[in-house]
């Protein structure tokens, strides 16, 4: 079964609504003839509503950073999928290691995150992996498996409504990447455990990234293993002159 790779920017906490509108115009101008894969970019929530602006018409997907699964009501400080949806996002990153480990979230929080998402037809990216001392205790594939069971837990597992990203929290912002065979065996085991308990189906159809120090000069090796359908990246998606070959790079 052939997935269409996708390459997702995650902007993090970066870039002030001019250099968001720059850096999206770059992309758009540097892939507008690419073809066979799709593109999502995730900038600061300041910025969603101009960048959605300078992507009308593109075939580029617009993704929020994190969301509250309410709609509306006494939250300060939250944004919900409902308003999410209002100013043009097709996705969503939910569960990054960043807002595990500096914010508290949880895997029961990101499964009601993802719930809410879908139920606005938003598609949530959700990431899980595990850290260096887990990875050092021999304990990737328990931990990650873990993850994918509780964050999916309520969540429809389908190609079209979500997408997963395996990002290992000592690959991001480190310069170290997985090795394309380290990474492809946890996305295996991923995608079994989806075979396991939601059918061929939806094991075949969804899409699980890889993210973690992705940059031009790994891409293409990371991206041509089977089971690794595109990237989640954040420091090389701060240019498009980096963004882009990567891009390039996951057509196959
Ligand atoms: P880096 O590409 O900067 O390692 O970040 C990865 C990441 O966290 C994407 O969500």
């Amino acid at each position: 079964m052939s997935r269409t790779p996708l390459v997702a920017g995650n902007w993090k906490l970066n870039k002030t609504v001019a250099e968001a509108t720059e850096l999206v115009e770059g992309i758009r101008a540097g892939t507008k003839d690419l073809e066979g894969v799709d593109l999502v970019v995730a900038p600061v929530a300041t910025a969603l509503h101009p960048v959605a602006a300078a992507l009308k018409g593109a075939p580029i997907g617009l993704a929020a950073q994190n969301c509250y699964p309410e709609d509306t009501g006494a939250f300060t400080g939250e944004l919900s999928p409902l308003l999410l949806a209002d100013v043009g996002c097709t996705h969503c990153i939910v569960g990054h290691s960043e807002r595990r480990q500096l914010f508290g979230e949880t895997d029961a929080g990101v499964a009601a995150k993802a719930q809410a998402l879908q139920a606005h037809a938003l598609v949530p990216i959700v990431c899980l992996g595990e850290t260096l001392e887990q990875r050092e205790a021999g304990d990737t594939l328990k931990v990650c498996l873990g993850q994918l069971d509780a964050s999916l837990d309520g969540v429809t597992v389908d190609g079209d409504r979500l997408i997963l990203a395996y990002e290992p929290v000592w690959a991001i912002g480190t310069g170290k990447t997985a090795s394309p065979a380290d990474a492809q065996e946890v996305h295996h085991a991923l995608r079994e455990r989806l075979r396991e308990k939601h059918g061929a189906a939806a094991a075949d159809a969804v899409r699980i990234l890889y993210g973690g120090s992705v940059k031009p000069a790994n891409a293409a090796e990371l991206l041509s293993q089977p089971d690794i359908d595109g990237a989640l990246v954040g420091g090389a998606s701060l240019k498009a002159e980096t963004f882009v070959p990567i891009a390039e790079a996951a057509v196959h």
